[in-house]
């Protein structure tokens, strides 16, 4: 029977409306980013990967990738550490930043974090990643899953030994990014280990890796047997893709649509990151905005150099005047800011103070 990517599903007790998972995304996945993946028609977004380390010693900027706001939901934090105790005190606070899922990140490749023995270094140590994950679900009333890669080296299945140990240690799902740590983005997913991982567990397993389109995720869908396909790249300035496949249509935004989206992210990202942070955090996305043939190629680069903001928003406008009243109408539809949760605004008891 095919499958129907507009059919919810669950994790642990979370129902998720569809089968598609907006994926974490270190520098992305912000509020704005998760908000209009849901707007979308993504049926769980997640954070981007959150430093327990951070958390425990209360960086103020890790305590702003916790922002979680009421259109956000079903929402999954992803936190990364090595040190069972640590990770568990993340998870608690993550939960009471009103996180539905607490993610933990045993897929990273990049050398900053794998050293310290987090991210796809756990895949490496099972006694610890299990350990890890026992001590995370024992913490937290919501359900705890993991993110992996194929193993650490090329060709590894380590994959398929771990997952159901963790699956054994208390994971209510598990993600399979089917590339080893040394590949990086290189090379294809290899989705027959998605396949084989599915027969393993009895969990819900969620597909990442080169889902890009409709075709794409349902044929993923029906050959591995995984409860839903995560989208990453694909989604990269480009929500469209997820309704595309959700809800099979074709959809080419007009200009309008573009500017009108792009305005209201870079609002969310100042409202959220800051002027100065967010100036440098939005480069990346106009080019992603902009590519396929929406904008002419120079106008990226006069946009990179605009220096705040307001001038950004402003030259939007004006390359596209009928953006207004649709950005009018999707400011509209936001949630108060009060409808906010932001740890530093929790009790102090959650912080484990006293
Ligand atoms: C810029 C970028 C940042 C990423 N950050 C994270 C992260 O914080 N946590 C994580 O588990 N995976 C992260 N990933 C991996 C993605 O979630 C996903 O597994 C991978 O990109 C494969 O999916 P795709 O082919 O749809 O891009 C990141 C990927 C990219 C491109």
């Amino acid at each position: 029977m095919p499958v129907s990517l507009q059919e919810s599903w669950s994790i642990g007790g979370v129902e998720v409306p569809t089968r598609i998972v907006l994926a974490p995304m270190a520098g992305v996945s912000i509020q704005a980013f998760r908000r209009q993946g849901r707007r979308f028609g993504a049926g769980l977004v997640c954070s981007e990967m959150v430093s327990a380390a951070g958390i425990e010693h209360r960086n103020e900027r890790t305590f702003g990738y916790l922002r979680v706001s009421a259109d956000e939901h079903p929402l999954a934090i992803q936190i990364f550490g090595s040190d069972p105790r640590e990770m568990a005190e993340a998870a608690r606070m993550v939960e009471a930043a009103g996180a539905d899922i607490v993610d933990m990140n045993f897929g990273c490749p990049v050398r900053k974090v794998t050293k310290t023995g987090a991210g796809a270094h756990l895949m490496e140590d099972p006694a610890l990643a299990c350990r890890v994950v026992r001590a995370v679900a024992g913490a937290v009333a919501v359900p705890v899953t993991v993110k992996m890669r194929r193993g650490v080296e090329n060709g590894s299945r380590t994959c398929l030994e771990l997952g159901p140990r963790l699956v054994a240690a208390g994971a209510a799902a598990l993600t399979l990014h089917p590339r080893s740590a040394q590949q990086m983005y290189t090379g294809e997913a290899d989705h027959v280990l998605t396949a084989e991982l599915v027969s393993l567990v009895e969990v819900p397993v969620i597909a990442s890796g080169d889902v890009t389109s409709r075709e794409k995720a349902l044929s993923v869908l029906e050959e591995t047997g995984a409860a839903a396909v995560m989208v990453a790249r694909g989604a990269q300035g480009n929500p469209w893709t997820l309704r595309e496949i959700v809800e099979g249509e074709s959809f080419r935004p007009t200009r309008e649509e573009v500017a009108a989206e792009l305005v209201v992210f870079i609002r969310e990202a100042v409202r959220e990151l800051g002027e100065q942070r967010a100036v440098g955090f939005l480069k990346k996305f106009y080019g992603w905005y902009f590519g396929h043939g929406r904008f002419p190629k120079p106008f990226k680069q006069e946009l990179v150099q605009l220096r705040t903001t307001d001038e950004v928003v402003t030259r939007l406008f004006a390359a596209a005047p009928g953006a207004a009243p649709l950005v009018e109408a999707l400011e509209a539809e936001l949630p108060a800011a009060e409808d906010e949760t932001v740890l530093d605004r929790l009790p102090i008891s959650v912080f484990g103070g006293g």
